[in-house]
C-alpha cells in the first residue's frame, strides 16, 4: 500500500513538473510527435533516431523524469491528450507541426510547384528552419550541469547527419 502511494505522489508530480512546460508556440501550435514527421521524412527520422536527442528523456533516472527542473530540456512537449512527446524530436526544433504537416502545405507536388509560397505558408503555420537561439535554449549552463560548449556551425549538421551528408 505504502508503495503505491509512492508511486501515486511521483505520478502526479510528473504531471505537474511536465504541465509546468508550456511554451508559447504549445499555445498557437500543437504538437504531433516525430511519428508523424516520419511518414514523409523517412530519411531524416532514420537518421535522427540514432542521436542522443532521439533518447534523450531515457538518460533521466525515474526521479529526475519527475523533475521540473530537468524535464523541460529532456522532453520536446505534449499531445493534446498529454501524452509526454519523450526526448528532443522534430518539433522541438522545427515548432510544433500539426498546423504546418497539412497536406495543403507540405505536399511535394504543392511544394515543387511553388517553393517560396509554401516556405511562406509553412512558416506562418508555425514551422522554424533552427538558427543557433532555437539550440541555444537548452545548450546553455543555466540549469544544466552536464553543460558542453556549443559550437552551432559544428552542431546542426550532427542533428540528422543525413542532411549534411547531402550537403543540404
Ligand atoms: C504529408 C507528408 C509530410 C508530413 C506529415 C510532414 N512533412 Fe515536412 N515536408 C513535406 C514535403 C513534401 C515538403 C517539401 C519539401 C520536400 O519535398 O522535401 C516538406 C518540407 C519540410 C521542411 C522544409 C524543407 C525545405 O526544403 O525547405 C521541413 C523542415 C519539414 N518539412 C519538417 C517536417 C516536420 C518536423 C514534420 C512533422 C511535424 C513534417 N515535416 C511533416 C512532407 C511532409
Ligand atoms: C536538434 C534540432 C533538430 C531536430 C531534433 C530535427 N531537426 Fe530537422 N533541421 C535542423 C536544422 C538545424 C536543420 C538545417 C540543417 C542545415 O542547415 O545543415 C534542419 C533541416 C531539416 C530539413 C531540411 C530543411 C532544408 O532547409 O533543407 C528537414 C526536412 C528536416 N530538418 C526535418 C526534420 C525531421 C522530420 C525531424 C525529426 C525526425 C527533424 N528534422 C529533427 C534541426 C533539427
Ligand atoms: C529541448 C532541448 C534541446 C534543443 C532545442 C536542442 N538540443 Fe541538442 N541536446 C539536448 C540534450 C538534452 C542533449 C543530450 C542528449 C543525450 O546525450 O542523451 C543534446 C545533445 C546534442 C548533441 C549531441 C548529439 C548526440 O548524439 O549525443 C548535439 C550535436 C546537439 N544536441 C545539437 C543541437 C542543435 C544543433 C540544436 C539546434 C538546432 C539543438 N541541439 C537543440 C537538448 C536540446
Ligand atoms: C537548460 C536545459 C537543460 C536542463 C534544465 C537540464 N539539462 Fe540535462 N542536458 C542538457 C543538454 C543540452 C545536454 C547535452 C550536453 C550539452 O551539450 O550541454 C544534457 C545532458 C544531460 C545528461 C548527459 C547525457 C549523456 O548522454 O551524457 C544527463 C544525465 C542529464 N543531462 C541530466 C539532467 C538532469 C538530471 C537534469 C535536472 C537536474 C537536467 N539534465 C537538466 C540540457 C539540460
Amino acid at each position: 500500500m505504502r508503495k503505491l502511494v509512492l508511486i501515486l505522489t511521483v505520478m502526479a508530480f510528473a504531471v505537474v513538473a511536465i504541465a509546468a512546460f508550456v511554451s508559447a508556440e504549445e499555445a498557437t501550435h500543437a504538437y504531433v510527435g516525430a511519428k508523424k514527421c516520419k511518414t514523409c521524412h523517412k530519411a531524416q527520422f532514420a537518421s535522427w533516431s540514432e542521436t542522443g536527442h532521439a533518447t534523450a528523456f531515457d538518460v533521466l533516472s525515474d526521479e529526475e523524469k519527475t523533475k521540473e527542473e530537468c524535464v523541460g530540456c529532456h522532453i520536446t512537449g505534449k499531445l493534446a491528450d498529454e501524452t509526454v512527446l519523450e526526448g528532443v524530436q522534430c518539433e522541438a526544433c522545427h515548432g510544433p507541426g500539426k498546423d504546418y504537416k497539412s497536406p495543403k502545405i507540405m505536399s511535394k507536388k504543392k511544394w515543387a510547384a511553388d517553393p517560396d509560397a509554401h516556405k511562406k505558408m509553412a512558416i506562418e503555420a508555425g514551422l522554424v528552419y533552427p538558427i543557433e537561439e532555437n539550440c541555444v535554449k537548452c545548450h546553455t549552463k543555466e540549469g544544466n550541469a552536464n553543460f558542453k560548449e556549443f559550437n552551432f556551425e559544428e552542431a546542426k549538421g550532427k542533428v540528422h547527419p543525413v542532411m549534411a551528408e547531402e550537403g543540404k
